[in-house]
């Protein structure tokens, strides 16, 4: 496997797949690599010629008062595990080779960025949709593999696929959990013992709240999270998927999706599922 930090390199790497008119599978990822990446580059191994898997934690998807300089970080690590499930390519660029220019053009995500994790995150997704179109411009993948976890992130993806006729195909990913149902996360390691003792909690409360999701109540959900991890909830909202709007009775699949906050960390956690099942 070939590490690679600068675009030139990489465009001349790949070259070659591109006049073979090969698949090429991108997996972007903020690096501190877990399973549930692995699973990522996995299923991008299997489909495609090549796969590149990006390593690079983008300033611009976090806030001012955000965990952007603590964000766990472990090129050698990466590389070692990125190796293992058959990446070619691991490309780790420096903020300077992606971000050479100050005050450029911005994005601007939609109103299904503001809400869920957009609502305390302001301009999260505007860094996410910017540094996602990069790579997407830089690789020029075939396929591109994102996680449901992060299924706000997988709606607005697809969004800007579609939106902006992008020839790139999303593959998403179902969540990798822990034996006790906890997804998993690079944020993980900053949970206290006990807060992973609890954190499994919010994911079982979800399943409960799916099985009796006629009767959902969105401030006894609340409630049970909130009794069951000990954590503060920000939100717990039941949508439309992927469009996330409020659920019509028109609409068969949807997502229940939460986010909970511990001492010095913020876990997120959802089901799709189609109503009814
Ligand atoms: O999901 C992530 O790790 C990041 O938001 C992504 C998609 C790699 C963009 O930085």
């Amino acid at each position: 496997m070939k590490v690679i930090t600068t675009i030139q390199e990489l465009q001349k790497e790949l070259a070659s797949y591109y006049v073979a008119n090969q698949t090429i599978g991108l997996v972007p990822t903020m690096g501190y690599l877990h399973e549930g990446h692995q699973t990522l580059a996995k299923a991008a191994v299997a489909e495609n010629d090549v796969v590149v898997m990006s390593d690079f934690v983008n300033p611009t998807q976090f806030g001012p008062n955000e965990d952007y300089e603590a964000y766990p970080r472990d090129l050698e690590r990466d590389a070692r595990i990125a190796d293992e499930v058959g990446v070619a390519i691991l490309f780790a660029p420096s903020v300077e080779e992606m971000y050479p220019h100050q005050g450029g053009v911005t994005f601007e995500a939609g109103p299904a960025s503001k809400i869920l994790c957009g609502a305390s995150r302001p301009g999260h997704f505007n860094g996410v949709l910017q540094i996602v179109t990069k790579l997407f411009q830089i690789v020029r993948p075939t396929n591109a593999y994102f996680g449901q976890k992060d299924a706000q992130q997988l709606a607005l993806i697809e969004m800007l696929v579609r939106d902006y006729n992008m020839p790139i195909t999303i593959r998403p990913i179902a969540i990798v959990r822990e034996e006790d149902g906890l997804a998993k996360s690079s944020r993980n390691v900053f949970l206290s013992e006990t807060e992973r003792q609890l954190a499994p909690n919010l994911y079982k409360t979800l399943q409960v709240l799916q099985r009796n999701i006629a009767s959902f109540n969105q401030k006894k959900a609340i409630e049970q999270i909130e009794a069951a991890t000990k954590g503060r909830v920000d939100y717990i909202e039941l949508l439309s998927y992927p469009d996330l709007q409020p659920v019509t009775s028109e609409d068969t699949q949807v997502i229940l999706a939460a986010a909970l906050y511990y001492e010095n960390v913020r876990l997120i956690d959802n089901i799709i599922f189609k109503v009814g099942e």
